[in-house]
Order: C-alpha cells, then structure tokens, then sequence
C-alpha cells in the first residue's frame, strides 16, 4: 500500500525534478510499508535519516535551479523546505525518543508533510520552468548571434 500516490498534477515539467519527486515518493512509500511490517525502531530511524539525506538533496537541487533563473518565489519556497527539514528531525527526534511507536501519527505526519509542500510550493514551479526555457532560448540566440559575428570578422 501507497502512503503518498503520485499525481499527475504534481510535475512541474522540470525533468530533474520530477524525476527526484517520483524517487521520494518512492523511498517514502517504502518506509511506509517496512512501518507495516517488521521493524525495529533502530532501523527506522535510519531510514528516516536516509529520507532525510536524500530530501535536503533534493530541495538543494530546487534552491539552486529557482536561484539561477531569478525565480520570484524563492524566498517563501526555501523557508518552507527549511521549515520542512526541521519538521522531520523533530518527526525523527519524536521516534528515537518515544518508547511505543504511534504508527497513525507518524503515517499522517510524513504524508501531510510531504503533499501539502507538493501541492502549495512545488506546483507553482510550473512558472520556474518557463523561465528555465526562455533563459535556455536567450543563451541559444546569443549564441547565434555571437556566430554570426565571428562569421562576418572571420573570413
Ligand atoms: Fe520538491
Ligand atoms: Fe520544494
């Protein structure tokens, strides 16, 4: 069973990044599942630090690519991530600590966490693609333009 189900709504058509979405909520649904299952607290722990790791990658990845194209969002969009992170150490903290595990609240937990930022922050990166685009399309025009020029200079 899926605990986040991906969405087609969900993309932003930047391909790095969606492609890192479909990768989370994959490692996410996993530990979900080993919640159903078997477990150990120590080998939940780890898992979560590995969400952790492989999270922080990924919003590092957004950060940059909003940072590079003067995205107009990216001020509201990192502190959420920085809110986020610091929610699931506290998320980690709560299981480390907690001698019974409350297995309903760290599920609502981790998928409130994840879809509410999919659905606020990550779906406005629709307009951050455009702007990937149209910067990709002034560099190729300079580029032209710049051939142009070595070929009237360089005959
Ligand atoms: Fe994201
Ligand atoms: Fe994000």
């Amino acid at each position: 069973m899926e605990l986040v189900k991906w969405n087609d709504k969900f993309a932003t058509g930047i391909a790095s990044v969606d492609h890192e979405h479909e990768e989370l909520i994959a490692t996410i649904n996993s530990f979900y599942s080993a919640l159903t299952h078997d477990y150990s607290k120590a080998q939940l722990v780890n898992s979560l630090n590995n969400i952790y790791g492989a999270i922080h990658a990924h919003f590092m990845l957004e950060e940059k690519l909003m940072r590079k194209n003067g995205y107009d969002g990216y001020i509201e969009h990192s502190h959420d991530h920085a809110q986020l992170l610091d929610a699931l150490r506290d998320i980690t903290m709560d299981l480390e600590s907690s001698s019974t595990l409350d297995e309903e609240k760290l599920k609502a937990q981790l998928s409130d966490w994840f879809l509410v930022h999919f659905k606020t922050h990550d779906s406005r990166l629709h307009t951050l693609e455009k702007l990937i685009a149209k910067r990709e399309n002034e560099s190729n025009r300079l580029i032209q333009a710049l051939k142009k020029i070595k070929a009237i200079f360089i005959k």
